[in-house]
């Protein structure tokens, strides 16, 4: 190559460096292997080491990343704790008596502040903590972008109104994840997440009575009794999403789903209706393949909402504090 096209070839690769990096992609696969290379080897062994001991610590801390990159993006703000400044996102309606996993990020964030103090953010940990949550239960695994910067402020507000309700109907569900820029592919393939963990029966108790306390239209039968069975057994017990492979992070949500057996109303939403989801529902039900790669594609675009533009961010030193 002569000099002069070499030469314009490099503008022409300068050119479109600089438009991507305008572009605000601002998170890195490799951001901390300067500052912090043992940050992903840190994270994934106190998560194995968790998991290994409770399994139902891999479902909570997935659910946690979710809930914090819908309220003002991927900030950690669901991990502050109630302050005279600001009220924590943590008692929101969605949330309250049902997150948990903060000791775990804890824990891994006090392993990290040892290996390389005030360089992590909590929101990056949660990031990495959730892939390895999945991949622990035997699903995908994915290059998690890093460089999140942790807010200085939670939203109670954000909490309330973003997050899905589990009575959401599919135009609902639909029209909220637009809004973080995820279309309804990515929606369905999210929901996915429901194959591993809990729901609480006053999540569920609408679908499985419905208005003639049989449970509606859309459920099986003998599904519906099973589950009007766990919520007598205590107040507000607890049911698997999945009841064949509870803890198991596979495309069984989606067979659940197509036998009628879904546990959400929001769940049963995607499938079942002559909606334009249940193609895709179907195909991921008998192709675990397709789903664990949409999920993955999926779940690193819901890393990548950002938080509101000129927020300031910082690196947490405590995940439930701001800095003083
Ligand atoms: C599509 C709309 C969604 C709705 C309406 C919804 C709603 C819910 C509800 C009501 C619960 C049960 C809480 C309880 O009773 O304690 C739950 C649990 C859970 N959600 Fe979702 N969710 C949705 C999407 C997602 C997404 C996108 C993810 C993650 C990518 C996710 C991850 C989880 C997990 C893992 C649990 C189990 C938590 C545990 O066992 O500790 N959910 N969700
Ligand atoms: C909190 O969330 C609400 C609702 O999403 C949003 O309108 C508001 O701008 C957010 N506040 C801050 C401080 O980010
Ligand atoms: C879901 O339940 C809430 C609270 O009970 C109610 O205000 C809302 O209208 C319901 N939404 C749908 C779609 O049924």
């Amino acid at each position: 190559m002569s000099p002069s096209r070499t030469c314009s070839w490099l503008i022409v690769l300068s050119v479109l460096l600089v438009c991507t990096t305008a572009n605000g992609d601002r998170l890195k696969v490799g951001y901390y292997d300067k500052t912090c290379p043992d940050v992903q080897q840190i994270v994934q062994s106190v998560m194995a080491f968790r998991v290994g001991r409770d399994q139902s610590v891999a479902p909570a801390v997935l659910r946690l990343f979710f809930h914090d990159c819908f309220v003002d993006g991927c900030d950690g703000s669901v991990l502050l704790d109630e302050t005279p400044f600001f009220e924590s996102e943590k008692d929101a309606t969605p949330n309250a008596n049902s997150l948990h996993g903060f000791d775990v990020i804890d824990e891994i964030k006090s392993y990290v502040e040892h290996a390389c103090p005030a360089t992590v953010s909590c929101a990056d940990i949660l990031a990495l903590a959730s892939r390895d949550a999945v991949a622990l239960l035997g699903g995908p695994s994915w290059k998690v972008q890093l460089g999140r910067k942790d807010s200085r402020v939670a939203n109670r507000t954000g909490a309330e109104y973003g997050l899905p309700a589990p009575n959401s109907t599919l135009a609902e569900l639909i029209n909220l994840f637009k809004q973080y820029d995820l279309d309804a592919r990515d929606m369905a393939a999210l929901s996915g997440a429901h194959t591993i963990g809990t729901a609480r029966c006053h999540h569920y108790r609408d679908r499985v009575y419905g208005y003639n306390g049989e449970g509606g239209a859309d459920i099986d039968p003998s599904f519906a009794e099973l589950r009007r069975q766990t919520c007598q057994s205590a107040y507000d017990a607890p049911a698997p999403f999945d009841e064949q492979t509870p803890m198991r992070f596979d495309n069984a949500y989606y067979r659940d789903l197509v036998g009628r057996r879904g546990l959400l109303t929001s769940d049963q939403a995607l499938y079942g209706y002559g909606g334009p989801l249940d193609h895709l529902v179907k195909m991921y039900s008998t192709n675990g393949e397709a789903f664990a790669k949409d999920f993955a594609k999926a779940i690193v675009k819901m890393g990548k909402i950002p938080p509101p533009h000129g927020m300031q961010g910082e690196i947490r030193l405590s995940c439930s504090k701001i800095n003083r």
